[in-house]
């Protein structure tokens, strides 16, 4: 194996992780300014993240034994849903969030679930203070005698811990407090962020142990974050929610074990993060007041359909250039949506602001969701709610047609479970879909056919 034999210096990008034996000022992989940082590279850096004997020569697939599926459970259903069906041994995953969403809280919820199954657990923190942990543990209600706690940064004394107790889930808390003592750089450092990733990785690899590392996200996803491991870990995950609400909703960005389109939903709580029991409902408010400006839709979230409330306000603007602001939607996709509104159904907004967001801060990617939105738009610039109880399904042409939307079958049923009434779908995919009690389906072709049935009157001028 190929070994540096002494220490220099390289540069990396800490925006995308490339690095480079030379500086550059704009980043050659990225395309980023300004994100060069400086490492030291010290003589044991080895080029690869770990060795095992059987990669030393070529081998069939058939060869590398089979080991069934050695997956165990989180204890909590929502993360193991998110990890792809439970924590795969020997696996690194990384927790990302903005600072005080609750990463230590959930992932000492899990490790206490992990421990009661008689599982061995280190909880390694760098930032608190047994004490605090403690303190914390209490007021969860964590078996105090399950989990065994560190509180250390050198990251040598950590694998010494890991090497003595055999684990079978380590936790870090935080690796941006962790360092190896035999490089120079800061704790935090790209140089030092990178290294401890590898080291932890090997360590999981060889020796069985899942490692969940805790990382902290700054605003532009630079240095302090976890960016510069994504490559390295074999799942990302993300924290995130608003702070001022209790909704917490955990999202997978990579995964090397399962889809990414799962999420996971929790609420905050005094006793840490509860599993919402129905998480369908979760960004809904009361579903028997419908305002103007409001709408459903149903976007698809790996295995289960989320029904989310989207909200419109249109208001005559004050400013030469009207104010567009998309909170959980893409603007671009709104700007689209308004095009097809004003030319198709003659519904402008273009002399009025705009602030459409949906509950929670949901962040709507389902292209089959902007039905909804554009209903809700209308809704509110027409200043008529729509009827209570209604889902709006279907992707929007530049024509105004409505097309199909992935798998309407299962977001019917799901609304048609919480006692949706009716549901626009566009009726190319009407086909042979149920009609689940007490759900009606209104099928639709255009935009102007939806408004039209929705009772948001389209002008004749249009
Ligand atoms: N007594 C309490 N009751 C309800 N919620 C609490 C209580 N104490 C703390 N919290 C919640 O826990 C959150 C802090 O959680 P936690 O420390 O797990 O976050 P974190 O993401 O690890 O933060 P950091 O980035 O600082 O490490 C607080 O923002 C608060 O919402
Ligand atoms: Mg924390």
């Amino acid at each position: 194996m190929p070994k540096k034999t002494a220490s220099k210096t390289e540069y990396m990008c800490s925006q995308c992780g490339f690095d480079s034996p030379k500086w550059f000022g704009r980043c050659p992989s990225c395309g980023e300014y300004n994100t060069v940082s400086e490492m030291k590279v010290g003589p044991e850096k080895e080029t690869r993240a770990w060795s095992s004997p059987s990669t030393h020569r070529p081998m069939k697939l058939s060869e590398v034994p089979a080991q069934g599926d050695p997956r165990f459970p989180s204890g909590m259903e929502e993360i193991d849903r998110v990890l792809g069906g439970g924590i795969v041994p020997g696996s690194l995953v990384l927790i990302g969030g903005d600072p005080g969403i609750g990463k230590s809280t959930l992932l000492l919820q899990a490790a206490d679930q992990v421990a009661r199954t008689g599982k061995r657990v280190l909880y390694v923190s760098g930032e608190e203070s047994t004490d605090q942990i403690r303190l914390r543990a209490e007021r969860m209600g964590v078996a105090l005698d399950g989990i065994w706690l560190l509180t250390e940064t050198d990251l040598d004394n950590v694998l010494h811990s890991m090497g003595e107790m055999k684990p079978d889930l380590a936790v870090m808390d935080s690796i941006q407090t962790l360092y190896a003592p035999d490089l120079p750089a800061a704790p935090g450092s790209v140089g030092q962020l990178r290294e401890c990733g590898l080291r932890l990785m090997r360590r999981a690899k060889e020796s069985g142990c899942a490692v969940f590392l805790i990382g902290h996200v700054t605003k532009e996803g630079e240095v302090a974050g976890p960016r510069v491991l994504e490559h390295l870990v074999d799942a990302v995950l993300y924290l995130e929610g608003e702070r001022s609400q209790g909704l917490r909703i955990l999202r997978g960005a990579k995964n090397r074990f399962g889809s990414t389109q799962e999420i996971g939903l929790f609420e905050m709580r005094a006793k840490g993060l509860m599993e919402l029991n129905d998480p369908a409902r979760a960004f809904l408010l009361d579903l028997d007041v419908s305002h103007p400006g409001s709408a459903v839709v149903a976007p698809l979230t790996g295995t289960r359909p989320v029904l989310v409330e989207v909200q419109a306000l249109t208001c005559k603007t004050a400013f030469a250039m009207p104010q567009r602001v998309a909170t959980g939607f893409d603007q671009r996709r709104l700007s689209v949506i308004l095009a097809v509104l004003e030319r198709r159904a003659g519904i402008g907004v273009s002399g009025s602001d705009l602030f459409v967001s949906t509950a929670g801060g949901f962040a709507l990617d389902d292209p089959g969701a902007d039905l909804g939105v554009a209903l809700a738009v209308a809704s509110s610039a027409r200043n008529v709610a729509l009827p209570a109880r209604t889902l709006a399904i279907g992707e929007i042409g530049l024509s105004g047609d409505l097309r199909r939307a992935l798998d309407p079958e299962r977001r019917i049923r799901e609304a048609a479970r919480l006692g949706f009434e009716r549901a626009f779908v566009p009726k190319v995919s009407v086909g042979d879909l149920p009609t689940p009690a007490p759900l009606k389906i209104v099928a639709v072709s255009t935009l102007r056919e939806a408004l039209d049935l929705a009772g948001l009157v389209v002008s004749r001028d249009a």
